[in-house]
């Protein structure tokens, strides 16, 4: 067993051991990948500034999002065909975020249903919900929220049409994968998966099967979203889903100021600035490159929170000190689970934990609550 001391290492045994399918649909960007790796390599551009001779000692890196205590600014982020990447992979996360004290958030499209969430880890999560136009389903997908006890809802704008992703295409990618003779072999070579998999009745979509009129294609999240999404969601159907739940929401897909400002207006309690992990527009800026202009303009009305390209608690601490109050991590969270199941996700997050405490200490603070843009080297992170 290879010694884990960064999420790299988890990412490099997740790809030994998750059928190629399903550890290329989380490691993947659309079209060119180009936004993709500049979530991650945008935040290599940004500098610490090192302090020395200051009382290190008795640190926190505890907040809230939106209300609710977190260990740090983190919590898991909705990812699709979670429990394709180990058998019941969304009961796994769950438990881990519960188990370490942040927050945990189902897909819509996960394997693991709501009520599996619920039943097992009897802890408040999060869920994130897609707008379809079966708009009886969504109601009652609202109220399975409502009687699961889900504590806060993430609304994600940015999905109603799909980017493509070539591999997804060239994979032929399913929940279960079909037994192609390409699959087949490929399956030989994951036994520890093959093995979780057997003793699971979670392999397709967990949450839509029997809750959703049927698609042409029940087991493709492609079918689902291109079938089911709805592609004129607007701000009136955003009332409409505040409306319904009446609960916390969180508006995630905001990657532009006055996309932004229209959030405000609408009420919800916070936004995600998000472009998705790279998945949807290709070209777009990096998430870290958007999130200034984002704060300055609403951050004083409205928690902003990011998500994209976050492998260390270094990435975490930037992302505050440019004005974040929260972060969504997805695949540290997915490379820990394939790697490792729930052990995988825990260590991901204690691994992000450490590094966010150690550099917080380096730059010369015992209190997240106090660190600003002043740790940052002038130059070398984005402005407003
Ligand atoms: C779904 O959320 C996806 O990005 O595939």
């Amino acid at each position: 067993m290879p010694v884990i001391t960064n999420i790299e290492d988890l990412r490099v045994l997740a790809e030994k051991r998750v059928p190629r399918m399903f550890y290329d649909y989380a490691d993947s960007g659309s079209w060119t990948e180009g936004t993709y790796r500049a979530n991650e390599s945008d935040f290599h551009k940004i500098k610490l500034r090192q302090r020395v001779a200051v009382n290190m000692e008795n640190r926190t890196t505890a907040t809230k999002m939106v209300g609710i205590d977190t260990k740090m600014p983190v919590c898991i982020a909705p990812v699709g065909l979670t429990g394709m990447q180990h058998a019941d992979g969304e009961m796994h996360a769950a438990m881990a975020a519960k188990k370490f004290g942040i927050p945990f958030t189902l897909s819509t499209m996960s394997i693991c249903s709501i009520e599996d969430i619920a039943a097992h880890t009897q802890a408040p999560f999060w869920f994130q919900l897609y707008m379809m136009r079966d708009r009886d389903a969504m109601a009652r997908m609202i109220d399975r929220c409502k009687a699961a006890k889900v504590s806060a809802m993430v609304l994600t704008l940015d999905l109603q049409v799909i980017g493509q992703r070539h591999k997804d295409l060239k994979n032929g990618l399913t929940a279960p994968p079909r037994p192609t003779i390409a699959n087949i072999i490929n399956l030989m070579t994951k036994p520890r998966w093959c093995l979780g998999m057997a003793g699971t009745k979670r392999r397709t979509f967990g949450n839509l099967v029997g809750h959703v009129k049927a698609v042409t294609d029940m087991n493709s999240l492609a079918s689902w979203t291109n079938e089911q999404f709805d592609p004129t969601l607007n701000w009136e159907d955003i009332a409409w889903v505040k409306k319904q739940w009446g609960g916390k929401l969180i508006l995630k897909g905001i990657m532009d100021v006055e996309d932004a400002k229209l959030a405000v207006a609408s009420g919800a309690d916070a936004i995600v600035v998000s472009n998705h992990g790279g998945r949807q527009l290709d070209g777009a800026p990096s998430s870290i490159e958007a999130l200034p202009a984002i704060v300055a303009a609403v951050g004083e009305q409205i928690e902003v929170w990011m998500d994209g390209g976050i492998r260390s608690g270094q990435d975490v601490l930037k992302a505050w000190a440019l004005g974040a109050k929260g972060t969504m991590i997805g695949r540290a969270m997915v490379y820990g689970l394939g790697a490792m199941g729930e052990a995988g996700v825990t260590k991901a997050l204690q691994m992000i934990h450490k590094e966010l405490d150690v550099t917080m200490a380096f730059c010369g603070h015992t209190n997240i609550q106090n660190v600003d843009q002043n740790i940052l080297l002038p130059g070398t992170f984005p402005t407003a």
